[in-house]
């Protein structure tokens, strides 16, 4: 059974703005996935469809395959764990402390438990030592750090976050896309992020859907999507530098990496082989010789 399923999903806002229109997403427990899209194209508005913070205008949305209603919602939320882009919508307590307690608080625990939840919540988080501080006075990076502490303390079985890595330094985004990959790979919490960041998506989704002006227009494993390049760049998309670097060097004849890197790390291991491939091919046309 899939954890969050969207069949057919159209959404309009009251103005008559048309933001959704058939959304087709199925998520299963485990992944990570990235919902990729230049501004504008309908991210957000389906973020808050996955919680019923929105209600679809025509379609389902269904969590664990029961369609999301009133008489579902506080279960969903439970189930759902929602970081915002942006942090000060989310944070509003006078202590990192008391941000962290708030939800677990209305979760209904007390005393012990709850400190024991959100002392490891700011452990994962890389903010214990923080919590007599005022969220207002943290970094963009730790803020946005107390948000996710804030919900993960709920223990969520997926976490939906908007834009995670948007408007952070290099350190702040490296370090948040290490903690989710930790996140998912050690606590095995499923991840649903969107972002228009598309050096970031190789680094933390297994598969992507690609939106366009409320449609998704392209979805599949990260390397299949990045492989369309001319329908990425179609939707007012790039691809990853590396990725872009590689075409660049394919296409003026200079060579062909034995696979399309898409990071860093995947760049380096292709020109080491590419590297070894050429040292073993002399070596035998040196012996033919
Ligand atoms: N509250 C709103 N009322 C009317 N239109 C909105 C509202 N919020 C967003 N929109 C419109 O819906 C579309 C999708 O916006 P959004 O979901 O924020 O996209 P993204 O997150 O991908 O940037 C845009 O055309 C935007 O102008
Ligand atoms: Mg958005």
């Amino acid at each position: 059974m899939d954890l969050i399923e969207l069949a057919s999903v159209n959404f309009i806002y009251p103005d008559g703005t048309r933001a959704l229109t058939d959304i087709n997403i199925s998520i299963k427990a485990g992944e990570k996935v990235a919902v990729l899209g230049a501004n504008g194209a309908g991210k957000s508005t389906l973020f808050q469809l996955f919680n019923g913070l929105l209600q679809s205008t025509r379609g389902t949305v269904s969590v664990k395959g029961r369609v999301v209603e009133k008489a579902y919602l506080k279960e969903v939320r439970r189930m759902i764990g929602m970081v915002f882009q942006d942090p000060d919508d989310q944070l509003f307590s006078s202590t990192v402390q008391q941000e962290i307690a708030y939800g677990l608080i209305n979760l209904g625990l007390e005393g012990g438990r709850m400190e024991q939840a959100a002392s490891w919540a700011l452990q994962v988080a890389g903010l214990a030592g923080y919590e007599n501080k005022s969220p207002f006075n943290l970094s963009g990076g730790e803020k946005k750090r107390l948000a996710l502490a804030s919900v993960l303390a709920m223990q969520p079985e997926v976490l939906v976050l908007d834009e995670p890595t948007s408007s952070l330094d290099p350190v702040g985004a490296a370090k948040i896309i290490e903690l989710l990959n930790g996140i998912n790979g050690e606590l095995g919490i499923t991840l649903v992020f969107a972002t228009h960041d598309v050096d970031v998506v190789p680094l933390m989704a297994d598969r992507v859907y690609v939106m366009d002006k409320g449609e998704i227009k392209l979805s599949g494993p990260t390397d299949e999507v990045f492989a369309r390049k001319d329908l990425i760049r179609s939707h007012n998309l790039r691809l990853p530098r590396v990725a872009h670097l590689a075409e660049l060097l394919e296409r003026d004849g200079q060579f062909r990496l034995p696979s399309f890197p898409l990071t860093i790390g995947q760049a380096k291991k292709a020109i080491l082989e590419h590297i070894a491939e050429n040292k073993a091919g002399a070596k035998n046309k040196a012996g033919m010789e």
